[in-house]
C-alpha cells in the first residue's frame, strides 16, 4: 500500500488528524492496534477546551458535541471549608469549556472517518515504523500471518503512551523527563444526578475529590488514593463515604450516589519526550507527553500538536512551504510545557503530599489564598484552564 501520511494510532489525536487532512485532500491511511469496540470502552476525562472544540467543528464533527456537550463557564474549588469559584468566562475574555466525554467524542470522529470512506485499519498487531531519517520511510504491520508494508511521505506516531513511535526514536536522540507523583486518582462513572451543575475540586486532607460530569444524568467522581490501593478492595459504598467526607457538608448532604459502572484507579504522571520530530516521524499526544489530570490538560495539550501538524502538512502539500515542519517540534513542546506547567501547579496545590512539611502546607493554603484574593491570579488560572492560544 502507498499513501502519502501512515498515521499510528487511532485514539483522540490520531482520528482528528486522520480526519482533518482527509478533508483537505490528503491522503492519508491509520492503523489502530485495537478494535473500535475497545478504543470506545475506554473511559477518559471530559472537558474540551475551545480551541480543541474549534478543531473537532473544522473536522466537521462538532455537531453532537455541540448539542449534547455542556457549556461550563466557571468551576468550584472547595478548600479551607470555604468554596471558592473560578470564573472562566469573565476572567479568560469571554472563552469557557465543554463539558463532553472523551468516549463520545472518539466515537464521533470514528464515524465520520466511516462516512468518508476514511483509511482506518483496526487490529493491526506488530506495528513498526522503518527508515525514518530517509525520504522514503514505511511501516509494517501485520493482519493475520501477512506482513503488509505502507509506504509513505510521513508518519505521524500518535499511539499513546506506550506506543512503539517514540521508542523508534533512537536513545542518543530522545530525552525524556518524567515525574511520577505518589498517588492516584479512584474514579467512579455512575449513573445519578450530578451533585453540582460545575465541577468541584476539592482540597482536603484525607485528600484530593472531584465531582465532574458526563450529562444530567451520568457522573464523574474521583478521590485521590495511595498508589498501593487495589480498584478491588474499593466498594461502593465506601468509595461514596470516602468521596462525601472531603466535600463540604452542605455539598456531601445534597450527593446522590448510586452503582458504579465503572470504576478504576489511574496514576498520576508528568512526561514529556523530546524532540517531537525525528527524520519524518512526528510525534503528537499522548505518545510524546503526559500530564496529570488535575488541570483537565490531557487531550487539550494534544490538541496543539494536532493543530500545528494538521496547518504544517497542509503548508507542505498544498503551498510547498516546509517552514511548519520544521518548527513543529519547537512549536509544539513550547505549548506543551506550559500546559506541563498549570496541571503541575494545580495537582501540587489540590493534593495531600504523604510526606510534606507544615512548610509544604502553608505554602499550599497561601496559594488558594492568594488565588481568590488576586484577579490576576484568576486571570491566570482561567487563560490556562480554557486552553492557551495555539
Ligand atoms: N500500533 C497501533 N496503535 C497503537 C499502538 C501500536 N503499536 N500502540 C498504541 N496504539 C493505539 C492505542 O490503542 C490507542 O487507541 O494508539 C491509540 C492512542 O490513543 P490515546 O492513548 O488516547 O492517545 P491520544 O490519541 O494522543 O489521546 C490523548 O487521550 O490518553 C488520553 O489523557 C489523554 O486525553 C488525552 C488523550
Ligand atoms: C473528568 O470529568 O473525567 C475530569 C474532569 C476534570 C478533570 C479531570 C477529569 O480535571
Amino acid at each position: 500500500m502507498k499513501t502519502k501520511v501512515c498515521i499510528i494510532g487511532g485514539g483522540p489525536s490520531g482520528l482528528l488528524l486522520s480526519q482533518l487532512l482527509h478533508l483537505k485532500g490528503i491522503d492519508n491511511i491509520l492503523l489502530e492496534k485495537h478494535s473500535r469496540e475497545y478504543v470506545l470502552s475506554r473511559i477518559r476525562a471530559g472537558v474540551l477546551e475551545h480551541g480543541f472544540a474549534a478543531l473537532m467543528r473544522e473536522a466537521q464533527c462538532g455537531e453532537r458535541m455541540d448539542k449534547e456537550g455542556e457549556i461550563h463557564h466557571g468551576f468550584i474549588i472547595s478548600h479551607d471549608g470555604k468554596q471558592d469559584r473560578v470564573d472562566l468566562h469573565m476572567y479568560s475574555g469571554g472563552n469557557s469549556v465543554i463539558v463532553y466525554g472523551q468516549t463520545e467524542l472518539t466515537r464521533d470522529l470514528y464515524d465520520a472517518r466511516s462516512r468518508m470512506n476514511g483509511a482506518v485499519i483496526h487490529n493491526a498487531e506488530d506495528v513498526q515504523p522503518h527508515d525514518l531519517m530517509s525520504d522514503k520511510p514505511y511501516v509494517t504491520y501485520r493482519a493475520g500471518d501477512e506482513i503488509v508494508r505502507i509506504d509513505c511521505e510521513y508518519i505521524i506516531g500518535a499511539d499513546g503512551f506506550h506506543g512503539v513511535s517514540r521508542k523508534s526514536i533512537p536513545k542518543t536522540v530522545l530525552r525524556e523527563y518524567e515525574k511520577v507523583y505518589p498517588f492516584g486518582w479512584l474514579g467512579v462513572l455512575s449513573r445519578t444526578k450530578p451533585v453540582s451543575s460545575e465541577l468541584i475540586y476539592a482540597k482536603h486532607e484525607r485528600g484530593f475529590a472531584l465531582c465532574s460530569l458526563r450529562s444530567q444524568v451520568l457522573s464523574r467522581y474521583y478521590i485521590q488514593v495511595p498508589l498501593t490501593d487495589k480498584v478491588e478492595e474499593w466498594t461502593d459504598a465506601a468509595f461514596w463515604d470516602e468521596l462525601k467526607r472531603r466535600l463540604s457538608n452542605e455539598v456531601a448532604s445534597r450527593l446522590i450516589t448510586g452503582p458504579s459502572i465503572e470504576k478504576s484507579i489511574a496514576p498520576l504522571r508528568s512526561f514529556v519526550a523530546e524532540p517531537m520530530r525525528y527524520g519524518n516521524l512526528f510525534l503528537a499526544g499522548d505518545a510524546a507527553h503526559i500530564v496529570p489530570p488535575t488541570g483537565a490538560r490531557g487531550l487539550n495539550s494534544a490538541a496543539s500538536d494536532i493543530y500545528y501538524l494538521y496547518h504544517a502538512m497542509v503548508d507542505h502539500y498544498l503551498k510547498g512551504d516546509d517552514s511548519g515542519l520544521e518548527n513543529y517540534s519547537a512549536k509544539a513542546l513550547a505549548r506543551v510545557w506550559k500546559a506541563q506547567r498549570f496541571s503541575w501547579w494545580m495537582t501540587m496545590m489540590l493534593h495531600t503530599f504523604p510526606d510534606s512539611l507544615d512548610y509544604d502546607k502553608q505554602l499550599q493554603r497561601i496559594d488558594l489564598a492568594y488565588l481568590f484574593s488576586s484577579e490576576a491570579a484568576q486571570r491566570s488560572l482561567a487563560e490556562n484552564y480554557v486552553g492557551l492560544p495555539f
